[in-house]
């Protein structure tokens, strides 16, 4: 078992990690129940675990109600939201009372939401059912839904009382969301970590086969790693925590290219966006080619995409950059982009020429 403090001061929780943990949530999440019923908010996919969950409170003594909501990125919608909380209203949620969320992103964001504006705020935990829920979504407090204008346009930072992490729950996930959540694993050695790089290098083929410590090893380390940067820099306001959104630039040209869609999963696009951030590093003469391809083979070697082909996209590097500049990152009607000197060297650059950007692309679909 590892436990990962969030140091945010008053607002700082404990993310644990432990195989089995589901069937023992009871013990973690008693002192939250007071008593009352708990409301666990999850989708259809997560049947088997919800059944677990409840399971265990009930052992322990704690009334649950469930609410299934239908699986997939439509569910995070203001209709879906204003569901959501009339449900919750009726159940008579206060702000002391802590809402489970037990799913993936998409629970995750939708119910944090909902609980960061149900009567102003009340309490949550968060319980992920997907690695990149896991390693990512699920920690740091960033919430929101989707609108017309894009993805989560509307939102709000509100932070979880407690994440349970049980990796044998991605025994149930369909290996390619075990390989895209493994991108934001991916992720965090290159934003600052070489070494944790070298082990992904070393260890992922074996970790996405389902091998259970190596999983268990690369939550935890993903999750202390993000811990830490989300102390430093909760609002993002600070620099420091757009480090997390390596590859997310590129990532989010190829995502809007494939329409959002299950063409290109989320930590898929992450996957080819931070091997497109390396090759423009490497093409600008910032980072060694070197480092670069080490990136690419890694990716390749697990199954990832790594760049525009794999990702399933022939765009020009107008039309990718022309979707760039819908990103919620423009800044004051500049984009940073997330580049590297080196593997573990990442850093933001608030002059990247977009000419360039359009050029490299276009070399890319060469
Ligand atoms: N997923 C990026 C962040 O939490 O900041």
């Amino acid at each position: 078992m590892t436990t990962v403090r969030v140091g945010l001061g008053e607002r700082s929780y404990d993310v644990v990690i432990e195989a089995g943990l589901l069937a023992r949530a009871a013990d973690r999440l008693l002192p939250l129940a007071r008593g009352r019923v708990m409301p666990i908010v999850t989708d259809e996919n997560v049947l088997p675990h919800l059944e677990t969950l409840r399971a265990a409170l009930g052992a322990a003594g704690v009334a649950s109600e469930a609410i299934v909501l239908p699986p997939g990125e439509s569910t995070k919608s203001w209709a879906m939201l204003e569901q959501l909380s009339d449900r919750l209203l009726d159940l008579g949620v206060e702000r002391g009372d802590h809402v489970i969320a037990l799913g993936g992103g998409v629970i995750g964001d939708l119910v944090g939401f909902a609980c960061s504006i149900l009567k102003r705020g009340c309490g949550f935990v968060q319980v992920p059912t997907t690695l990149l829920a896991q390693v990512d979504s699920s920690v740091g407090g960033k919430t929101a839904i989707n609108t017309r204008a894009g993805k989560n346009l509307i939102g709000a930072f509100h932070q979880p009382a407690l994440v349970l992490i049980d990796p044998t729950v991605l025994e149930t996930l369909p290996p390619r969301q075990v390989r895209a959540g493994y991108a934001e694993v991916v992720k965090y050695g290159l934003i600052d970590d070489a070494d944790f790089f070298a082990w992904c290098e070393a260890n992922g083929a074996a970790l996405l086969a389902g091998d259970l410590p190596l999983r268990e090893h690369a939550i935890a380390y993903s999750v202390a790693a993000k811990a830490r940067i989300v102390a430093e820099d909760e609002r993002e306001t600070r620099g420091r925590r757009a480090l997390l959104n390596l590859g997310h630039t590129f990532g989010h040209a190829l995502e809007a290219e494939t329409g959002f869609s299950e063409r290109l999963f989320h930590g898929e696009g992450v996957a080819a966006g931070m091997a497109l951030a390396y090759g423009f590093s490497a093409a600008q003469g910032i980072a060694p080619h070197a480092a670069a391809a080490r990136v690419t083979e890694h990716l390749r070697a697990v199954g990832l995409p790594d760049g525009l082909a794999t990702a399933g996209v022939s765009a020009s590097g107008k039309t990718l950059v022309g979707h760039m500049l819908h990103d919620k990152k423009m800044d004051a009607g500049t984009l940073p982009f997330l580049l590297a000197r080196d593997i573990g060297e990442s850093y933001v650059d608030k002059a990247v020429d977009l000419g360039a950007v359009e050029a490299f692309l276009d070399a890319q679909g060469r």
